[in-house]
């Protein structure tokens, strides 16, 4: 019979495993659908989530609410990740305040919501690839990459000076397949009007792959951990019709509940990914082994 005390240091294990009591991460698009519940989950582990966010997401209050629940020190910043001197005075502060910056969780995407959309019946779905606007593309890259890359060179080289920190990027299963147009299709419009998953997500998702795999090199040596994870898309009350189509894509017959990342978010935050990096870890109830 295991004796009381080993089954107490096992228990003391699996807490030190996953815990986060002391670390400070900071979250981008932190106020969003899932930058939230990364912030609760973080919170719950004992860390200091910092929410970056633009301002009328109010990053602020965002991170207000997650204080007053799960009592723990969170903040909220308005700030734009694409513009470096941003960047640099939320680290400064960061410094200021806690003297250190343990974890960066590049969330912050944007993410149009092309199955809703209702421009299928105009003559040019901005959507397709022969009229996707350039000012998109660029915003798209500038949000996804350049403001992922900013964020990492800012925070993980602060880690990196440490000598301890952990990176992770948000990508998508789109980071692995392709997107599977006819899940967008809409009835009654035209073929050459039909509206498409944007070229972007998939140039931003991938994009950010080849960053993980870069940076988690990069500073291999420098005790800095870089991962992906790539999840499935979460239910947020889409049209029924691309619901009913999705998910027979879907192995497990359902896209994710917005809560259901946070296993894995914490695993790839906490040293439970101890001797994991440059990895990409998917979630997608199963969608891309079909
Ligand atoms: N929701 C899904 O189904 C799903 C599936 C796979 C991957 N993802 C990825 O997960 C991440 C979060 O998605 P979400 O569903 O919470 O989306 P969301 O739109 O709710 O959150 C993204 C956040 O990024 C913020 N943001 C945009 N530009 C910014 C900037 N310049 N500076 C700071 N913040 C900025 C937005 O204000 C928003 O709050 C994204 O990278 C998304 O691509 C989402």
């Amino acid at each position: 019979m295991a004796d009381k005390l080993e089954v107490t240091e096992e228990v003391n294990r699996v807490r030190a495993l996953f815990g986060l009591t002391g670390r400070v991460a900071v979250i981008t698009g932190g106020a969003g659908l899932l930058g939230t519940k990364h912030a609760e989950i973080i919170a719950t582990a004992g860390g200091s989530p910092v929410l970056l966010d633009l301002p009328q997401v109010k990053p602020r209050l965002a991170a207000e609410a997650i204080a007053k629940k799960y009592s723990v020190d969170a903040t909220g910043f308005a700030a734009d990740i694409t513009q470096l001197a941003v960047v640099e005075k939320v680290r400064d502060q960061l410094l200021a305040r806690f003297g250190r910056i343990d974890i960066l969780i590049n969330n912050a995407a944007n993410n149009p919501k092309v199955e809703a959309e209702s421009s299928g019946s105009s003559s040019k779905t901005w959507s397709r690839l022969e009229n996707f606007p350039l000012d998109i593309w660029n915003d798209d890259l500038r949000v996804g990459l350049t403001g992922a890359f900013l964020c990492s060179r800012v925070f993980g080289s602060e880690m990196a000076k440490r000598g301890k920190g952990v990176i992770l990027n948000v990508a998508s299963d789109l980071a692995v397949i392709a997107p599977d147009q006819r899940l967008y299709r809409q009835e009654g419009v035209p073929e050459d009007q039909q509206p498409v998953k944007p070229v972007t997500y998939s140039v931003v998702k991938t994009g950010l792959l080849g960053l993980t795999r870069y940076l988690a090199t990069y500073w291999a040596t420098s005790g800095v951990r870089v991962n992906a994870i790539s999840p499935g898309g979460v239910f947020n009350n889409q049209p029924k019709a691309f619901l009913a189509e999705l998910e027979q894509r879907i192995p497990l017959g359902r896209m994710a509940h917005a809560d259901e990342y946070q296993g894995a978010i914490l695993f790839l935050c906490s040293d439970a990914s101890s001797y994991m990096t440059g990895a990409n870890l998917v979630v997608d109830g199963g969608r891309t082994c079909w």
